[in-house]
């Protein structure tokens, strides 16, 4: 049962501030985003992996990534879910029925979650999308800064990626709600849109995404732990 990836890297960065994209930092002795494919490497199913790019991106051919598999550059979009849907239409065209979406800033996934979330996914009727239940206490701002009220946190998960989904189901949101649509921040979300219930499935809290300075030194701490 093989499953291509799906690597939406089209982002600038913005609230990173760093002089290149974040998926361009040094990590443990490579790239963010060549440490983010190492770690997709890591199941066996995971037969081809596309990754969307901006297509005058000056840093993604001075990467060199050593794999057997297939590993192919798709233009990315204005948008994170335009950049996903361009890879995965690639990757539907290549044959692929199911795909797992991951982002370029998040290399700290492990084997572990990201068997897990594919075992999950092609046994379930939707798919299924790694994701962390809430730890902390939550509360929705008022006026003035003041608490309105304090949020109940059961049932409450932060989304994580891979996000495991059909390729056509996908595509078949993407057209109907539009990838400029600001409610699509996720491939569950997509599902969801389109009335289907994707399985939440725990992931870990070293899974972060790189989004703000500092989170390059978190990482490069769970990838030098070895935690993989
Ligand atoms: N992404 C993408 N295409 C876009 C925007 C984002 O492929 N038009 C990718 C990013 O490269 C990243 C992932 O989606 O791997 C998650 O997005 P985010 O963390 O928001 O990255 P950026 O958009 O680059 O960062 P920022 O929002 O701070 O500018
Ligand atoms: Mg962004």
């Amino acid at each position: 049962n093989s499953v291509a990836a799906v690597v939406p890297a089209a982002g600038v960065g913005q609230r990173m501030q760093s002089a290149q994209p974040k998926q361009y930092l040094r990590l443990a002795g490579t790239t963010v985003l060549e440490q983010t494919v190492k770690a997709l490497l890591q199941d066996p199913r995971i037969a081809h992996i596309f990754i969307a790019t901006s297509a005058t991106d000056p840093y993604f051919p001075q990467l060199s990534f050593s794999s057997e598999r297939p590993i192919t550059r798709v233009d990315g979009g204005a948008t994170r879910a335009a950049s996903v849907q361009s890879g995965v239409a690639a990757a539907h065209a290549a044959g692929f029925e199911w795909v797992a979406v991951h982002d370029a800033a998040r290399p700290c996934l492990t084997a572990q979650e990201l068997t897990t979330v594919l075992d999950e996914a092609l046994l379930d009727e939707v798919g299924a999308l790694l994701a962390l239940p809430v730890a902390d206490t939550l509360k929705r701002e008022g006026a003035n800064s003041r608490v309105q009220t304090s949020v109940a946190r059961d049932h409450l998960w932060q989304a994580l990626t891979p996000q495991v989904f059909r390729s056509e189901a996908l595509l078949k949101g993407f057209a109907q709600l539009g990838v400029d649509n600001p409610q699509l921040t996720d491939e569950a979300s997509v599902l969801e849109a389109l009335g289907q219930q994707p399985k939440l499935v725990q992931g870990r809290r070293s899974n972060i995404k790189i989004t703000l300075p500092g989170d390059e030194q978190l990482a490069q701490l769970w990838l030098t732990e070895n935690h993989r």
